[in-house]
């Protein structure tokens, strides 16, 4: 991220139960693609500082934070996102001067885009606190903006505490704020927990601050979606489906061909360029880049760093997993591919498995395949192996050793005819 982020910490408040989600695994680690709600909104943090509030299921998230270089701050118990904000100041400087960016670890959708706008909003009007809201239709359970006789926002009420008038408003609260933290923070200590929940909640800190002379201002974004907060199973399948919507709205944008959006899925990890069809039913999940031309599916399963040359052809119920594949290269049905370096212009019957994982070692081997190859319907790859150049491997062989270019590659037992035989038997 670029303008204004250089003096930007964010923190993240991710130790709630997720008492909904019904799942012994914490609300924030349960993954959409692969990955974790909590790892999404990392994301789209680019390389923004940050500090995650963690709680419920603490060893659970922090072994999945080690290696994400984030800091992290126990919040023991979970009193309420006030105090959640006030665990996380033991993480920051004490000489830090710039503006700490709060959100929350269930909103997965939330982009890059919005996040730089945001801090790009906050710097130019100079607000010592700002605060991201939507327009909703059904604002029901959110917390609503209260604005003054002038139009400035002068409190936050949470559903549970919102007289009627105020139930009708339709200006929410997205539970994303940046403020300046050597004006904010030191009246953290004054939220009070005297509501309907019991809680310590960050939402006071806008009347607090409007006490103390300090104006917020409101942030409305159009784009209610990309604050939407996953608290459910139900929740987290709608997430899923936005975020796949959206990643498909964008190859369609570019120019991939995906013949039915409702019944393909790609993870917004994978590239796709113009000019590839992707037919229904593909599940194409991880990194992977796919160059143009070419044609994957119908239902095919790509799971992950693959990479296709321009022009294959992946057919249906066909598996790739950790393969390069060089252009013009046809596998076209009912294949696995695992752990291989394919060639260009290789064909690759129907129904060939490349065994590449020992279950008696654990251990994976990978195969290669040069540019020409031929491989036979219904044929084994035990890796490791290597063909070369125009190699031809005849239907059903099991191949067990590495083979030169040119080569002809059978293991097939000789073909008996016993004549007359069900007469015999008769
Ligand atoms: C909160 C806001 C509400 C807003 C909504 C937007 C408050 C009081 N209310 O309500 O105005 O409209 O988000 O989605 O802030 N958390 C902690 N520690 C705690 C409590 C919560 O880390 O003690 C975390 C949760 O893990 C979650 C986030 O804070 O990621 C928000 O908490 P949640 O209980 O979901 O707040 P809402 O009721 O949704
Ligand atoms: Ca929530």
């Amino acid at each position: 991220m670029n303008t204004g982020s250089k003096n930007t910490i964010a923190v993240v408040l991710a130790a709630g139960k997720g008492t909904r989600m019904k799942s012994s695994t914490p609300k924030v680690l349960h993954e959409i693609f692969n990955i974790p709600l909590l790892g999404w909104v990392l994301k789209s943090l680019g390389d923004i500082e940050s500090v995650i509030v963690t709680g419920s299921g603490r060893e659970l998230v922090e072994a999945y934070l080690e290696d994400k270089n984030v800091k992290t701050a126990y919040q023991a118990e979970q009193l309420g996102t006030g105090h959640a904000l006030s665990c996380a100041v033991s993480q920051i400087p004490d000489d830090f001067s710039g503006n700490i960016l709060v959100l929350c670890g269930d909103t997965p959708l939330i982009t890059n885009e919005t996040l730089t706008s945001f801090i790009k909003y906050h710097n130019r009007e100079e607000s010592p606190l700002s605060v991201m809201t939507s327009i909703l239709d059904n604002p029901y359970g959110y917390g609503r903006i209260v604005r003054d006789g002038f139009g400035c926002i002068s409190k936050i009420v949470e559903q549970k505490d919102c007289t009627q008038e105020q139930a009708e408003i339709n200006e929410i609260n997205t539970g994303v704020y940046l403020l300046n933290y050597k004006l904010i923070v030191p009246l953290l200590s004054e939220i009070k927990n005297n509501n309907n929940q019991g809680e310590y909640y960050l939402t006071d800190i806008i009347s607090l601050a409007v006490k103390h002379g300090l104006k917020p201002s409101a942030y409305c974004i159009k784009n209610f979606e990309e604050v939407f907060g996953v608290n459910s199973k139900q929740d987290l399948a709608a997430a899923f489906k936005i975020m796949n919507a959206r990643h498909i709205d964008y190859l369609m944008t570019k120019g991939v061909t995906v013949c039915d959006p409702n019944n393909t899925y790609i993870s917004p990890e994978t590239e796709i360029e113009a000019d590839t069809i992707v037919l229904p039913s593909c599940y194409i999940e991880n990194k992977n880049y796919i160059a143009s031309g070419c044609k994957i599916g119908p239902m095919a399963h790509l799971r992950g760093n693959c990479t296709i040359g321009e022009g294959c052809k992946i057919g249906n119920f066909v598996e790739l997993k950790n393969a390069t594949v060089k252009p013009h290269t046809n596998i076209a049905h009912l294949t696995y591919v695992g752990d291989a370096e394919i060639g260009s212009n290789v064909n690759i019957g129907a129904g060939t498995i490349f065994a590449n994982y020992n279950s008696v070692t654990k251990e994976k081997k990978k195969s290669y395949l040069a540019d020409g190859v031929s491989i036979g319907s219904n044929s084994v790859l035990v890796a490791p192996v290597e063909l070369g150049e125009n190699a031809f491997v005849a239907a059903g062989t099991v191949v067990t050793k590495s083979a030169e270019e040119n080569s002809l590659v059978i293991t097939r037992a000789p073909q008996k005819e016993i004549k007359n035989w069900i007469r015999s038997k008769k």
